[in-house]
């Protein structure tokens, strides 16, 4: 017994100052970015079902979320827009009215909270009637229509102060055409986070809550990506690329971690994994039956994230986050 030779790999797991020593990842407070929900009206605080402890916002109640934002140390928000069902039209143009939602809530918060980067969401199919994330035809969703719109959109976010833009669309060309729009308009240092490789998927569903963003007839099959492909991410993120992006972005996160990995690996840009809201929502609720430990999974989730390549996490958790990290010190 004595000569057989085999590794002890539980020596480095002896204590907790010894696992810290060997410990390979981390998740800091300046990985997170938050989503925020701003809706038309006033005085409407309005908690999303399928979202627990996520709400959708006026610009009244803006103020005191940021505050609470600003003093948990989370230094990233990515801004969503809730129209009125009476303001959307064929071709989303709340998405780029100087006053719309997001322009709006971008001015508030830097104004209020000028170090804290806003990142907005450059879509239009929370703004447009039929729900798709373009220009609708005869059934078809049209690419190039939309383009024009999305730079339209981005322009006008960064002329309220956005600090990224975050197209998120999936036409092709968009970081193209942002890009083009932005230097034309004098914004060539604002950065582009696309959501580079962005898959049609289940996981979005409460979101399409949260936003009353449902497309009204069909599925974004014809734009989003089809889950079972790998390759198809690579083409993805590697027209991004050449188009201009600064920030590649896999979402979902938790079933697309081999993507993240592919990604981080291939592509010299910060990865942001997109933590989506029905991951957010699974864990929610087992976690309010009881049946999990939802610190100890929402660490472990987006810690695993952070393994696969994620440099940065967007998630509904931050808030959730930060305070845990902060009982860790
Ligand atoms: C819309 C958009 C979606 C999400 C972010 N932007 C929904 C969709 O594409 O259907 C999903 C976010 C989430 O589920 O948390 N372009
Ligand atoms: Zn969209």
């Amino acid at each position: 017994m004595k000569d057989l030779f085999f590794r002890r790999h539980r020596r480095l797991r002896s204590s907790a100052n010894m696992r810290a020593l060997v410990r390979e990842t981390y998740l800091h407070k300046e990985d997170l970015i938050y989503p925020i929900f701003i809706i038309d009206g006033e005085n409407v605080k309005s908690e999303i079902g399928s979202m627990p402890g996520i709400y959708q916002l006026s610009l009244d109640n803006l103020m005191e979320e940021m505050t609470e934002v600003a003093s948990l140390g989370i230094k990233s928000v990515i801004l969503f827009g809730v129209p009125f069902e009476h303001d959307k039209d064929e071709h989303g143009s709340g998405a780029f009215h100087h006053n719309g939602l997001v322009q709006e809530a971008t001015r508030l918060i830097k104004k209020h909270f000028p170090e804290i980067l806003v990142i907005a969401d450059t879509c239009l199919c929370e703004y447009t009637s039929h729900g798709h994330c373009g220009v609708v035809e005869g059934g078809t969703i049209l690419n190039d229509a939309s383009l024009d719109l999305l730079a339209k959109t981005a322009i006008s976010q960064a002329e309220a102060g956005a600090d990224i833009i975050a197209p998120s669309n999936m036409m092709d060309g968009f970081v193209a055409a942002i890009r083009a729009g932005l230097d034309e308009a004098g914004y060539e240092d604002i950065p582009i986070m696309s959501y580079a490789v962005k898959y049609a998927s289940a996981f979005y569903g409460p979101f399409r809550d949260a936003a009353n963003g449902a497309p009204q007839f069909g599925d974004r099959k014809t734009y989003q990506m089809d889950p079972a492909n790998r390759l198809e991410a690579f083409r993805e993120a590697e027209s991004d690329v050449e188009e201009g992006a600064d920030f590649l972005i896999v979402k979902p996160a938790l079933s697309y971690l081999d993507i993240m990995r592919d990604v981080k690996n291939n592509f010299n840009l910060p990865v942001v994994a997109y933590n989506v809201s029905g991951e957010y929502s699974m864990i929610k609720a087992a976690a309010n039956n009881g049946w999990i430990d939802e610190k100890a999974i929402v660490m472990e989730t987006l810690l695993s994230m952070k393994r696969a390549g994620a440099d940065l996490i967007i998630t509904y958790a931050s808030k959730d986050v930060a305070r845990w990290l902060d009982e860790e010190g």
